[in-house]
């Protein structure tokens, strides 16, 4: 099973894709945590690329292609040879990241965007995407209290809002799959809800 967290910066993807993680492993399930951009040898050469390298101003164009790149080295190389398998993947942002960022945020072509988003994941599907659902200033604060900013996380007060907006359009079109959750709560509360809903997938009544 892949299950995939997105939302904006901020928005506590990584906090509960690790606390997610601890709660299976203690169910007895086989489970690894993940990222994109940034698993391998290539992953990370491409992460310092997109969000570290400030002098290289890469356009959406490139932006796009080196995302897929990533995804499609990690999934054939990592995530598929764990969902055959059998095991839990929870892996912190997936293709709907493309979708958002390159889509909506940077207003590439969303036909192309859509294409190279999903062949990149070499047809992998999550079963199931939790969208962290925050307001852009919470999550910005929550970015500086934390005190690691990416050149994302630098962007435009509108950009951020786009990409929000872009995740809570995509999710409505997929609601089977892509549970919105509210995140402006605390850490616990956000994780039982979570805990509860991925319980019921893996033991359907
Ligand atoms: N529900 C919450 N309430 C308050 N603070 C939180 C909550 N969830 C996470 N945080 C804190 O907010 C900061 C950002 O959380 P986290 O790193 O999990 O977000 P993220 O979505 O992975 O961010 P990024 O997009 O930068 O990877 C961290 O310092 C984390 O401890
Ligand atoms: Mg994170």
């Amino acid at each position: 099973m892949l299950i995939t967290f997105e939302g904006i910066e901020g928005s506590g993807k990584s906090t509960q894709a690790n606390l997610l993680s601890e709660f299976l492993s203690g169910k007895g399930y086989e489970v690894t945590v993940t990222r994109e951009p940034g698993w391998g040898h290539l992953g990370n050469l491409i992460r310092t690329i997109i969000l570290d390298e400030r002098k290289l101003a890469l356009t959406p164009m490139a932006e796009l292609f080196l995302f897929c790149a990533d995804r499609a080295q990690h999934v054939k190389d990592f995530i598929e040879p764990r969902l055959k398998n059998g095991e839990i993947v929870i892996c912190d942002r997936f293709y709907d990241s493309t979708i958002v960022y390159q889509g909506y945020g940077r207003k590439l072509d969303m036909r192309l965007v859509n294409k190279a988003a999903k062949a990149s994941a070499l047809d992998v599907t999550p079963d199931l995407t939790f969208l962290l659902n925050l307001p852009v200033r919470e999550g910005l604060t929550r970015l500086k209290e934390r005190g690691s900013i990416t050149k994302m996380d630098e962007e435009p007060h509108e950009f951020h809002e786009l990409i929000r907006q872009g995740y809570i359009l995509i999710a409505r079109r997929e609601p089977e799959r892509i549970k919105s959750i509210n995140a402006d709560r605390e850490i616990p509360a956000v994780h039982e809800e979570i805990c509860s809903l991925v319980t019921e997938r893996l033991s359907p009544q």
